[in-house]
């Protein structure tokens, strides 16, 4: 399988790391081999040899050079929508920066890919949130494979999840913790750390969003919860058209007030179904201690989800950090592989 990276950082690179380390593993257990035939990067710069690249020597070129320079291979001076048009590759590895807003440059990459029938895996939540009907048909009309289950709640299985394994059930509510730095934050606040400090551990420990304050103002989960409601719901809103609120006015007078009162605060997103509708909203709540999602502590996220068929089932799990999100696209681009 030819790959390109489009975006190669923390979690470009997380999934490099892994395809290193378990690379006879796959191939013997899976059948799987792959050739990395580009990178691009916003940052690092770009290189594109349809003989394959070096993978081992350029993540190592990222840590330590921070630059893909012509000693790794041939450099390509064109942009990430060039290289994709010019590529001869299998799969796109979509893993730049997420734009609530605006969804770009991701969608853009995303949309030039699936038009010329390139696979795409990724987990870029913005062109999700925004365009993911739109996306989902340009895939199907071009008959490529879009995949995407580290969006939400990185490589925890949470969407496969419930379209593949679930299938067959209607779902009547999601509801969790969504967002790992807002939830290390305010674990960290509980035990006597202070906000700043803590929103900056977050950022040291690869949690946080490059775009500043989109975890704390609660954009994240917002664009988690606006994949939800469009993935498993069928919803078509926009993220910013539902309700949502962070954690900036949460002082740490509350959260211990929060604490002594036998509650903690935790930022909820959910998702349900009210009389045809769908409803959606991120905000903070003071959860009950004897309640499964009071016990969530750190980067972890939790989900319950709530079906005809099942009643409750809570998933519990990393929604963030390096490995983990580059599991998520190992996962999916095992799957375009037809690897079940
Ligand atoms: N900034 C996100 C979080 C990363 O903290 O959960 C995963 O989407």
């Amino acid at each position: 399988m030819r790959l390109i990276f489009i975006g190669f950082g923390t979690v470009g690179q997380g999934l490099a790391e892994l395809l290193l380390e378990k690379k006879n593993h796959l191939a013997e257990k899976y059948g799987f081999k792959y050739k990395v035939i580009g990178i691009s990067d916003i940052n690092l710069g770009s290189l594109y040899d349809p003989g394959g690249i070096n993978l081992e020597k350029a993540l190592k070129a990222a840590s330590a050079t921070g630059k893909l320079d012509s000693s790794l291979g041939p450099v390509y001076e064109k942009d990430a929508v060039r290289m994709i048009q010019d590529a001869e590759a299998d799969v796109i590895l979509e893993a730049t920066y997420t734009d609530i807003k605006t969804g770009e440059p991701a969608t853009s990459h995303i949309r030039t890919a699936l038009s010329k029938g390139l696979h795409v895996v990724t987990t870029n939540k913005g062109p999700l949130a925004l365009h993911y009907h739109e996306l989902v048909r340009l895939a199907e009309d071009n008959n490529a494979k879009f995949l995407f289950e580290g969006t939400v709640m990185s490589g925890t299985p949470l969407l496969n999840l419930i379209r593949e394994t679930l299938a067959g059930s209607s779902i009547q509510e999601i509801k969790g913790i969504l967002n790992g730095t807002t939830n290390y934050i305010l674990t960290q606040m509980e035990a006597g750390m202070s906000y700043d400090t803590a929103l900056k551990k977050a950022q040291e420990l690869g949690y946080a969003e490059a775009v500043p304050d989109a975890d704390v103002l609660g954009w994240d989960a917002l664009a988690k919860v606006s994949i939800l409601a469009k993935v498993v719901f069928g919803a078509n809103k926009d993220p910013f058209e539902y309700p949502c609120e962070g954690i900036t006015g949460i002082s740490a007078e509350a959260v211990a007030d929060a604490r002594a009162s036998g509650k903690r605060y935790k930022l909820i997103g959910k998702v349900w179904r009210e009389a045809n509708e769908v409803k959606a909203s991120v905000g903070p709540e003071k959860v009950d201690l004897s309640h499964p999602l009071s016990g969530v502590t750190g980067a972890t996220n939790a989900v319950s989800i709530c079906s005809d068929t099942l009643g409750e089932i809570t998933i519990v799990g990393p929604g963030a950090g390096k490995r983990e999100t580059g599991f998520s696209l190992l996962a999916d681009l095992l799957k375009v592989g037809g690897i079940k």
